[in-house]
C-alpha cells in the first residue's frame, strides 16, 4: 500500500524553480497550483484544475508559494553577541577580521547547554523566515574540544556542517601560526572530519594567506571533506582563484573582484555566494551581482548569520538588499536563495519543487514572490513546511 498523499491548493502562484514546469521562464511560475506530498517528497507539481486527488488537504487561501529557502552559508555555532561592536562600527570604527576573537572567547567559555539554546534559537528563528536547508560552520572554538564540540552540536540540526578551524589564529597562537595551521591540518582536522561535509577557510586580510588555504584544504580533502572558500570579503585577493582551482563547490563573499575573478567564476562550476548582510553590517560597499550574472556565473544568496559581520536569519532580508543593492532582479534572488543555494551544497533535492524533491515550503503572506523584495522588512512567510511537516 502506498504512504498517505497530501495536496496542497489554493497557491495563487507557485515558484517550482524548475524551468521544465509551468510558465518556461526560470522561475517554473503556476498559477492556481497545486502540489501533492507523499512520504516527505513531492510527488506532483500543477495547476490545481487537473491535481490528481490525495487523502488529506491543506488548503493555503490564495498564498504565493516558494521553494523553502536554502541558506548555504551561516555561522551559528558561537556563544554572545557583538552588539556593542556593531554600535561602534556604525559611529565610524571599521570592520576587521580581528573581533571574530571576542566571540571565540565567549564561545570557549559557554558550556554546552549554553551553546546549543543558542543554535536552536537561530535554527527556529531560521524556520519562522521560511529557511528549510541550512549549512552551519565551526570556527568559533579555535581548539580542538571547542571546534568538535561546535560541530557535534551542528550535526544535531543540519547534515551540511563545515570545519572552520582556519577562521582567524586564536590569540594564544598568534606568534606561532604555523603551529596552528599545523594544529588545524593534524589533531583538529581528526577530531572535526567526523561531524563535517565540508572544509572551509577564511581566505583574506587579517585571516589565512593562499599558502596557509591551500594547506588546510588539501588536508580536509585528504579526510574526505568537500571544499568550500571565504575569499575576497576584505579586499582584492587570492580566495576565488584557488576556489575555483580546487573545484570547490562555492567561494562566499565575492565583495571585491577582479575581472580575472569574474572570468574564472563563470567558467566554473563554483558558485559564487553571495552575502548581502554582511555588507550591510560592516557598511561595506556591495558587489555588483549584474557582473557575475552576465558573465554566466553561478550566484547564491545566503544569510552568513553570524555575530559579527551579518547577524541575521532572514532570507527574505537578504533577497531584497539583493533586489536593491546587487542590481539582482526579484527572480534571480529567489532563485539565488534558493536552487543557487542547493547548487552551492551541492544539493539536487532542495531548492526546487519538482516531483523527487523534498516538500519544502515557504507560504508568504502576498500574492507574489515579488513581495519578498518589494515590501522588505516586513515577515512575509507565513507558514514554513520541511519534508511534507509543518516546522514554523
Ligand atoms: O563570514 N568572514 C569570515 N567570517 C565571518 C565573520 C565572523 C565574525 O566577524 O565573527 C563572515 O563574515
Ligand atoms: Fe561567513
Amino acid at each position: 500500500m502506498s504512504a498517505a498523499t497530501t495536496v496542497f491548493t489554493g497557491i495563487g502562484e507557485l515558484v517550482t524553480g524548475d524551468p521544465a514546469t509551468g510558465d518556461g521562464s526560470p522561475l517554473g511560475l503556476v498559477r492556481d497550483a497545486a502540489i501533492v506530498v507523499e512520504d516527505g517528497r513531492v510527488a506532483w507539481v500543477g495547476p490545481a484544475r487537473s491535481a490528481p486527488s490525495a487523502d488529506a488537504g491543506v488548503d493555503l487561501a490564495g498564498s504565493a508559494v516558494v521553494p523553502g529557502f536554502v541558506d548555504s552559508h551561516s555561522h551559528l555555532l558561537f556563544a554572545g553577541d557583538r552588539g556593542a561592536e556593531f554600535a561602534a562600527r556604525m559611529s565610524g570604527r571599521p570592520y576587521t577580521a580581528g573581533g571574530i576573537a571576542s566571540t571565540v572567547a565567549a564561545t570557549r567559555a559557554a558550556d554546552d547547554v549554553t551553546l546549543e539554546a543558542n543554535v536552536r534559537r537561530l535554527v527556529a528563528e531560521m524556520a519562522r523566515g521560511g529557511t528549510t536547508t541550512f549549512e552551519t560552520k565551526s570556527g568559533y572554538g579555535l581548539t580542538v574540544a571547542d571546534e568538535a564540540r561546535a560541530l557535534a552540536v551542528g550535526r544535531l540540526l543540519t547534515t551540511e556542517t563545515t570545519f572552520l578551524g582556519a577562521h582567524v589564529v586564536p590569540p594564544e597562537f598568534a606568534e606561532r601560526r604555523d603551529a596552528y595551521i599545523d594544529l588545524v591540518c593534524g589533531p583538529m582536522l581528526q577530531a572535526c572530519a567526523p561531524q563535517a561535509r565540508w572544509v572551509d577557510v577564511f581566505c583574506d586580510r587579517g585571516a589565512f594567506d593562499e599558502d596557509e588555504t591551500r594547506t588546510v584544504l588539501a588536508a580536509g580533502s585528504g579526510l574526505g571533506l568537500l571544499p568550500r572558500l571565504h575569499g575576497n570579503q576584505l579586499g582584492p585577493g587570492p580566495g576565488v582563484r584557488v576556489a575555483v582551482d580546487v573545484g570547490a563547490a562555492s567561494v562566499d563573499h565575492c565583495t571585491h573582484l577582479s575581472d580575472d575573478d569574474v572570468a574564472a567564476l563563470a567558467g566554473s562550476p563554483t558558485v559564487a555566494t553571495l552575502l548581502p548582510g554582511a555588507e550591510f553590517s560592516t557598511r561595506a560597499p556591495y558587489p555588483d551581482a549584474r557582473r557575475l550574472l552576465y558573465a554566466g556565473a553561478h550566484v547564491a544568496l545566503a544569510t552568513d548569520c553570524n555575530p559579527g559581520s551579518s547577524y541575521t536569519t532572514s532570507m527574505a532580508f537578504c533577497i531584497a538588499v539583493a533586489v536593491r543593492e546587487m542590481r539582482m532582479t526579484p527572480a534571480e534572488a529567489l532563485l539565488a536563495a534558493t536552487a543557487g543555494g542547493a547548487r552551492a551544497l551541492r544539493r539536487d533535492d532542495v531548492g526546487v519543487l519538482r516531483p523527487g524533491a523534498e516538500a519544502d515550503l515557504a507560504v508568504l503572506d502576498a500574492p507574489s514572490y515579488v513581495h519578498l523584495a518589494y515590501r522588505p522588512g516586513v515577515p512575509l512567510v507565513r507558514q514554513t513546511w520541511r519534508a511534507g511537516r509543518r516546522i514554523a
